[in-house]
């Protein structure tokens, strides 16, 4: 049987105080209508969605799932919307119609919903802590929304989730005979909703949870984090807690990969490693066997098996760490490889540089890659030994197997095997570090 659905996405969201599109905020790297729209997808539904409001955005986020599209013109309440998608919908058969923010509803929802659809209209209801703003479920008459009731009917808790299945020969008949509600002149959806309904009243209201300012935004990335944060789990991923980490639908997960408390993941990142406590990846590869440890900021970079990034490292894009690599605290490499078993471990900048196989980057060392006007590459080769504190002036390079001795400022190439200290004479004193003290405390006395 086919199935279409109709998303309600034209709703402005000022709560949301934000100039994006109240439908458009990401949870999890996914645009919220996202959500839904991928949720009916996957029930096989021909998704429609209904825009207004930030149309153009809508269009271009939604692209990846290519949904169908009909613009309401002016919107004027549920029911219009439903309206507005008219065009788009088959003549007969079942028709889901939700809205665009409520992305917790889940696919297993929708498809009880659509078993339970005996033709007519059916509704999801939920018995909500407070009912208050919903319209209420009243036996006998169908639905009465929170500002018609009667103080009696106000009283009661099973309420419209908003989610429905209706006849789309239903739809073609009725909507155009909806009568406008004072005093905005609204047209309701929930007029449709009569005495012969079937109402489903056992949903679940933490699904239904509708997004209108970003506190509820908030909940619902921790809904949703834990959810995907579980499924990864039951992948064989290892995860320290499902509350803090944080994964984007994007990333990919491969088992054996270890995720600490707070990790945040986003983007294009493929991680078979492990990942240490609060650490932040973007678009970042970690191979099987390679480890980035605690608090390290990675974005489009590599680290291969065998290699250790961190504790608070930073690789920015383009930095490839190769098979046993090492790059330590403090350390920043930017479009720079490091060959296998090369280290940095601790204090440096490496930008725009190659750095040979096993050699040793010392504490302090600076790749100076920027004249203010270009950037300019070093090489450092296989083997080399470059002293704490050197800085290295680009475009340079330092032979395989060469010794740069410690606080070395560097212009020139530096062939390999050989050694290059530039360092001025210190100048020494003996005995007179006392005579100083003297001098100083004599000077503070006079004040
Ligand atoms: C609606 C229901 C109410 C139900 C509640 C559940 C009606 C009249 N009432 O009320 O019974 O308990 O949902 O949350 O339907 N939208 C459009 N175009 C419009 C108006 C709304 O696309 O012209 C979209 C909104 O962006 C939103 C959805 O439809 O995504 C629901 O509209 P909203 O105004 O939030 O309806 P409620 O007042 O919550
Ligand atoms: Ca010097």
């Amino acid at each position: 049987m086919s199935l279409t659905a109709v998303v309600l996405a034209a709703g402005l969201g000022t709560r949301m105080r934000s100039p994006l599109a109240k439908v458009l905020h990401p949870l999890l790297g996914r645009p919220m209508v996202g959500w839904i729209v991928g949720a009916l997808q996957e029930l096989g539904a021909d998704v429609v969605v209904v825009v207004h409001h930030h149309e153009a955005d809508v269009r271009a986020a939604l692209a990846p799932w290519n949904p169908r599209f009909a613009r309401q013109e002016a919107p004027r309440g549920t029911g219009d919307a439903v309206a507005a998608a008219l065009a788009e919908l088959p003549q007969s058969g079942p028709v889901i119609v939700t809205a665009g923010d409520t992305p917790l509803l889940t696919a297993a929802s929708v498809r009880r919903l659509v078993a339970a659809h005996r033709g007519g209209v059916t509704v999801a209801a939920f018995e909500a802590r407070d009912p208050t703003g919903y319209g209420r479920m009243v036996p006998g008459v169908g639905i009465v929304e929170d500002g018609a009731c009667t103080a009696e009917q106000r009283q009661i808790r099973v309420v419209n989730s908003g989610l429905y299945v209706m006849d789309a020969a239903v739809l073609r008949r009725e909507l155009p005979a909806l009568q406008p509600h004072a005093p905005k002149g609204e047209l309701w959806l929930t007029d449709l909703v009569g005495p012969d309904a079937t109402v489903v009243a056992d949903f679940v209201e933490a699904e239904f949870l509708g997004i209108n300012d970003r506190g509820a935004l908030a909940e619902a990335r921790g809904v949703l984090r834990r959810r995907v944060n579980r499924a990864w789990g039951a992948e064989g991923i290892d995860l320290a807690d499902l509350d803090t980490i944080s994964v984007d639908v994007s990333v990919k997960l491969h088992p054996g990969a270890a995720l600490g408390t707070g990790v945040v993941l986003t983007g294009n990142c493929d991680i078979a490693g492990e990942i240490g406590p609060h650490c932040v990846l973007h678009d970042t590869v970690v191979h099987a066997g390679a480890k980035v440890a605690a608090a390290s900021i990675c974005e489009r970079a590599e680290v291969f098996p065998g290699a250790v990034v961190g504790p608070m490292a930073r690789l920015r894009p383009g930095a490839r760490i190769e098979g046993g690599a090492h790059v330590g605290n403090f350390v920043e490499v930017k479009n720079s490889v490091l060959h296998e078993g090369a280290k940095a471990n601790h204090l440096a900048y490496i930008g725009d540089a190659e750095i040979g196989a096993k050699a040793n980057i010392g504490a302090g060392t600076i790749t100076c890659n920027y004249d203010g006007i270009r950037k300019n590459r070093t090489t450092v080769g296989a083997g080399a030994f470059i002293g704490s504190n050197s800085a290295l002036v680009a475009p340079i390079t330092i032979g395989d197997g060469a010794i740069v001795g410690a606080g070395s400022t560097l212009t020139q190439d530096v062939p390999g095997d050989a050694i290059a200290v530039e360092r001025a004479p210190a100048k020494v004193s003996p005995g007179s570090a006392d005579r100083l003290r003297r001098h100083y405390r004599a000077l503070a006395g006079r004040e």
